[in-house]
């Protein structure tokens, strides 16, 4: 990978992940059915809102809930999604059809409030 002066590459977990430092846009994509129940997806989407800067930017996105039940994870997007409602502004959702109802998602884009 081409290395860039301005970019701090980390590799993390999303349940431990922390800094005092304030992001403007955090793009969580394909993650979060990951993890084991519904209280760790809790605390992870926390934590990553804690690290938006006011008037941050969150995008969100991944496949629908339907689909990540079936394939045995606790929740999908919708779950996250309503999650995220609870204290972000949902500026804009794209359901995305894919070929097949496995490759069904939906993305959000959220905005933190200025205070
Ligand atoms: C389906 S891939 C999505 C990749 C990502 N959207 C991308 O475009 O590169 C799922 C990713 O989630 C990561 N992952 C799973 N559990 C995680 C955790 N607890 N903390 C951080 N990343 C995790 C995996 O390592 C994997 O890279």
């Amino acid at each position: 990978m081409k290395e860039s002066s301005h970019i701090n590459w980390i590799v993390a977990d999303v349940r431990q992940f922390s800094t005092q430092q304030l992001f403007d846009l955090i793009v969580v994509a394909e993650v979060l059915y990951y993890l084991e129940d519904v209280a760790a997806i809790r605390t992870a989407v926390h934590n990553l809102v804690s690290m938006l800067a006011p008037s941050g930017h969150m995008v969100f996105g991944s496949a629908i809930d339907a689909n990540c039940r079936r394939w045995g994870h606790v929740a999908g997007t919708e779950t996250v999604i309503a999650m995220l409602n609870e204290t972000l502004i949902e500026v804009e959702q794209l359901y995305c059809r894919g070929a097949s109802v496995n490759e069904d998602c939906l993305l959000s884009r959220f905005q933190k409030s200025t205070t």
